[in-house]
């Protein structure tokens, strides 16, 4: 539609119809085709609300969402259609692995293939935006949320961020299987204090704009057609409230022009936080900072009307928002095709089908990261092999986000193994969370929870298979819904009927590796003092079962790297790479005391980021530079050879690192500038070039200006953020 028949259309429109466009509905709102009764007359919702609503959450299936929206065209006043949204994460009916674990594979194309498929599934069924990618820089591993995010690194985020974009929106997300991408939360919702969900934040502006709003802004330069804001305070002023965040940083400096959407009932919750004194003045307040569509509550739609007959707030303020709405619907070609890609027999053909559950499990394959391997790892087709622990046969393994798709659908490792043909005995050894673990609201997904007994029983049978094998491999890990939205926790262990087994399992077959399923960094110190190899696998989706034994078995080395550090323990956290440097560094074979140290624990953690093994070795050349200067236009290459020094085909990350000797005002002690993917065959060998520009070593100065300073330099080029192989320049 041409831009001067929406502002026609805009000037149509009475003002209720206006402001209930900037409303968002589900599914409860379509249990009585579009009659508030039960639930959504309670919350006050009328039937005049949802006739006119604007946008809609969480309602899919091609042949429902054509019902309604068709009803919806023809009961609305100007016949403006709905746009379907929901949290396509990792994956829609075909599930990858999680965010983090995508992060692991250093390769931001796989997760654009990622979110091709899953635009292209969600599409089918009548999705026409999904709440992704979150952008949130995480460094707290209590926080369950980091599941969602790619990890603790800026630089690693955005590159994921801008490939999840393009993943979902292609060229133009008018096209058929495109969707649109909503970047979130808007911001800072990674940093929650003490790790605990829904927490406030506080930032500094500088840690702020270095670290955080980068993600962001490179998914909004990709063209991600909606943002959200998030829940918590960002410096003492909920997001959906902060004008400065929302009107200059997002709109002014990061030039988004499309619709800000709020987080889940985070209007409403800016009374909460105690900054409205009520619902209206909550209204007031969000929509004077900038937050189009209010996301399940009644904020706008019932005090809005009175807010701007009163003056308070001008009718042009809410112009701009519901023009932003009815753009973002002539964006996805809504008013042409109001159904865009909802089609029952595009959802037949396509969900599930052989070539997404192939990228699903060539994605997953490459998330995985190996810890340790003493070369009991891979393990060969013949020898005795006892799978042994709660994962073994478990489905629950698509993380916390995967609602649409059904667990049914996942391939178990008893599965995989089996149809591999490989000589292995099973037992699950106990159930993955202990008796009476209550993950409050979660009751249907602990369902496979032991009495004691059982698992006492469990564990014999596990004891007595593990003795009859030449090899354990022990299939262990986080519960699913202990990591995601609302899953914070202190102590980041894995639970204790199966601590108990893999002490068991190890007292009686020192041949262990442990397979690890996880949504965040965990404490591992005893599976580390236990086990042989231990291998990460995070929540690796539909094809985990396949995959996992592709690995193990070594059709395909590990290759992932942490994108998250591992604690050694959760008193570290947030603990992560780049940290500022301090007044007094610590030494770890000082003497002194008086150095930023813990008394009881190292500083380091146990594993860092950018860490991860595989099955052969690699070599990295000392650094090259084509120079020692560099001037602000100029371009500065340094290289290294990389050479695969092991029997197997392999990858190596190779990560660049620099450090701003010194600044206007403190530095990291080094931060991710670039990193390079590479296959190499045994004995191949390969030259890797970084180009380095001023752009790279920008930061916000003692004066809050974005530039790099000349000085001094050192660039680190390795194989995980703890590599000094390194040389020097200065920029000019
Ligand atoms: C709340 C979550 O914080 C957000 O990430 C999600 O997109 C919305 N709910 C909608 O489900």
């Amino acid at each position: 539609m041409e831009h001067s028949r929406l502002l026609e259309l805009l000037g149509e429109m009475s003002l209720e119809e206006k402001i209930n466009q900037l409303f968002q509905g589900n599914s409860m709102f379509y249990e009585e085709d579009g009659i508030a009764t039960g639930p959504a007359s309670q919350q006050g919702f009328t039937e005049k609300t949802i006739r006119e609503t604007g946008t809609v959450l969480g309602i899919i299936g091609a042949a429902k969402v054509k019902k309604i929206q068709k009803e919806h065209m023809e009961n609305h006043p100007h016949h403006i259609p709905l746009v379907f949204m929901a949290d396509i994460i990792n994956g829609c009916r075909t599930v990858f692995p999680i965010p983090l674990a995508q992060g692991a594979a250093f390769n931001p194309e796989l997760a654009k293939t990622g979110a091709e498929v899953a635009a292209r599934e969600a599409s089918a069924s009548g999705i026409q935006v999904t709440f992704s990618p979150m952008a949130d820089l995480v460094r707290d591993a209590r926080w369950g949320r980091v599941m969602e995010s790619t990890g603790e690194d800026t630089y690693l985020n955005s590159r994921y961020a801008e490939a999840l974009v393009r993943g979902y929106q292609g060229d133009d997300p008018k096209q058929p299987g495109k969707i649109g991408a909503c970047v979130k939360h808007f911001a800072g919702y990674g940093a929650p204090t003490a790790g605990r969900d829904y927490n406030n934040a506080e930032l500094s502006e500088r840690t702020l704009r270095d670290d955080y709003l980068p993600a962001y802004a490179a998914a909004v330069k990709a063209g991600a057609l909606m943002a959200m804001t998030s829940f918590n305070t960002l410096n003492r002023i909920p997001s959906s409230a902060n004008r400065w965040l929302l009107r200059q940083v997002l709109r002014e400096e990061m030039g988004f022009d499309g619709a800000l959407i709020s987080d889940w009932a985070a209007i409403e919750e800016i009374m909460n936080h105690g900054m409205a004194a009520d619902r209206r003045e909550a209204a007031k307040l969000a929509l004077e900072a900038g937050t189009d569509i209010d996301m399940m509550t009644t904020c706008y739609s019932n005090h809005l009307k009175e807010l701007i007959e009163s003056g308070e707030l001008s009718e042009a303020l809410l112009d701009t928002s519901v023009l932003r709405v009815l753009e973002l619907k002539n964006r996805l070609g809504l008013f042409e095709n109001p159904y865009k890609d909802a089609d029952e027999e595009a959802e037949k053909r396509l969900i599930l089908c052989q070539e997404h559950r192939e990228k699903a499990k060539n994605a997953a394959k490459e998330t995985f990261v190996l810890l340790e391997n003493n070369g009991i790892l891979p393990l060969k087709r013949e020898e005795k092999t006892a799978f042994i622990g709660p994962y073994v046969e478990e489905k629950s393994m698509l993380g916390a986000w995967s609602i649409f798709a059904d667990p049914e659908d996942t391939v178990t490792i008893r599965e995989g193994v089996t149809s591999y043909g490989a000589n292995a005995l099973f037992a699950s050894g106990c159930s993955v969370l202990d008796p009476q673990t209550s993950i409050m609201g979660m009751s249907e997904l602990y369902k496979n929870a032991k009495t004691q007994t059982d698992l006492d029983e469990l564990l014999g049978e596990a004891v007595d298979t593990a003795l009859r094998a030449d090899k354990v491999v022990l299939c262990i890990g986080e519960h699913v819904a202990q990591s995601g939205e609302a899953a914070s926790r202190g102590d980041i262990t894995i639970p204790e009927c199966q601590k108990k087994l893999l002490r068991e399992v190890a007292r009686v077959n020192k041949n262990l590796v442990a397979v690890l399923f996880n949504g965040r960094p965990l404490d591992i110190r005893e599976i580390k003092s236990l086990a042989k190899a231990i291998l990460v696998v995070w929540m690796p989706g539909t094809e985990g079962g396949n995959a996992i034994t592709e690995v193990l078995y070594g059709k395909t080395s590990p290759s992932g790297k942490l994108p998250m550090s591992f604690p050694c323990c959760v008193g570290q956290v947030p603990v992560f790479y780049n940290e500022f440097k301090t007044g007094r560094p610590n030494d770890a074979q000082s003497k002194n005391r008086f150095l930023s140290r813990y008394l009881d624990i190292p500083n380091e953690p146990l594993y860092p980021f950018g860490y991860g093994l595989s099955y052969t070795g690699f070599t990295i050349s000392p650094v090259r530079l084509d120079g020692n200067t560099l001037t602000q236009e100029g371009t500065l290459t340094a290289s290294v050879t990389v050479k695969n020094t092991g029997k197997r085909r392999g990858a190596e990350t190779v990560q660049l690192y620099i450090r701003d000797d010194a600044g206007s005002v403190v530095r990291p002690v080094r931060e991710l500038r670039g990193f390079q993917k590479l296959w190499l065959e045994p004995e191949e060998e390969r030259e890797i070039r970084f180009e380095i520009t001023a752009e790279l070593l920008k930061f916000h100065d003692i004066h809050m200006k974005y530039q790099a300073e000349p000085g001094s330099f050192t660039v680190f080029i390795g194989n995980d953020s703890r590599t000094q192989n390194q040389a020097a320049f200065t920029l000019l």
